[in-house]
Order: C-alpha cells, then structure tokens, then sequence
C-alpha cells in the first residue's frame, strides 16, 4: 500500500481589491470596511499555498508532478489574478472581494486538478493575516 503524503506549494501574486457592497450605504460600507473601502482601492501582495494530498507512486516517487502543477496554477490562477484589480474579475463582480472569499475562489480553482486531491486553500494577505479553507465537505449536523 503506498504512504499518503500531504504537498504544500506556495504561489505569488499582487492584485489590489476594494471592499465595498454595493447594497448597503456608502456610510455602511465606510463603518464595516474603514480604509479598505477607500473608492481607489489600495494592493497586495497575496501568498496562495495549495496543500494537495494522495499516495506517493511507487515509480515517480512523487504525489503529484510540480510541472504539472505549476502549469495548471499558472493558467487557473496567475494568468487571471496577478496584476489585477479583484473587483473587476466575474467571480468578484457580485462579491466583496475579502480574502476569504478569494479563498473559496481558490478552491473553486484548484479543486478540479486531476493529479492529487485538494485539501486547504490558505491565502495570505498580509504578514499577519492569513485565511484557510478546507473546503464544504465536512458533514452536516444531524438538525440541517
Ligand atoms: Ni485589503
């Protein structure tokens, strides 16, 4: 039987963002969102780590090929997020781009590689703020 090993790769990109709703007042969004709801938006230098897990072949050696895995995160991710304003991609157009939700974008992004199964999405925005999602797959209290 061959070992399941968990494999973190860590992505680079820089994107500004706005947090603002447009269903609530400007007063609204000023109390909730403070200086990131400055209307010009202001940047970041986001961190994605992908943490990916399944068994180690026994041929490569490996869960699942970097190559393989870079191409797919530079296609799904950094082509479409790096050096951009959030607010302007369809996934942001109808929600307020906060980090957490960048973190369910992300899985909604990462989840369909073929090669291992996805297991965290952690985006960090800062040296001090970091967000992670394991995805919605945890089961439902008996009451739902
Ligand atoms: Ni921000």
């Amino acid at each position: 039987m061959s070992a399941i090993v968990h494999f973190n790769r860590r992505y680079h990109f820089s994107a500004s963002h706005r947090l603002h709703v447009d269903a609530l007042t400007p007063e609204r969004n000023r109390e909730i969102f403070g200086k990131c709801n400055n209307p010009f938006g202001h940047g970041h230098n986001y961190i994605a780590q992908v943490t990916f897990v399944g068994p180690v072949d026994a041929t490569t050696g490996m869960v699942t090929n970097l190559a393989d895995l870079d191409a797919f995160a530079q296609r799904e991710l950094l082509d479409v997020f790096d050096h951009t304003n959030l607010n302007t991609l369809p996934c942001f157009l109808d929600t307020v781009p906060s980090t957490e939700n960048l973190c369910l974008e992300l899985w909604r992004l990462f989840e369909p590689y073929p090669h291992a199964t996805l297991k965290r999405i952690r985006v960090e925005e800062t040296g001090n703020n970091s967000f992670d999602y394991f995805g919605d797959s945890a089961p439902m209290s008996p009451q739902e």
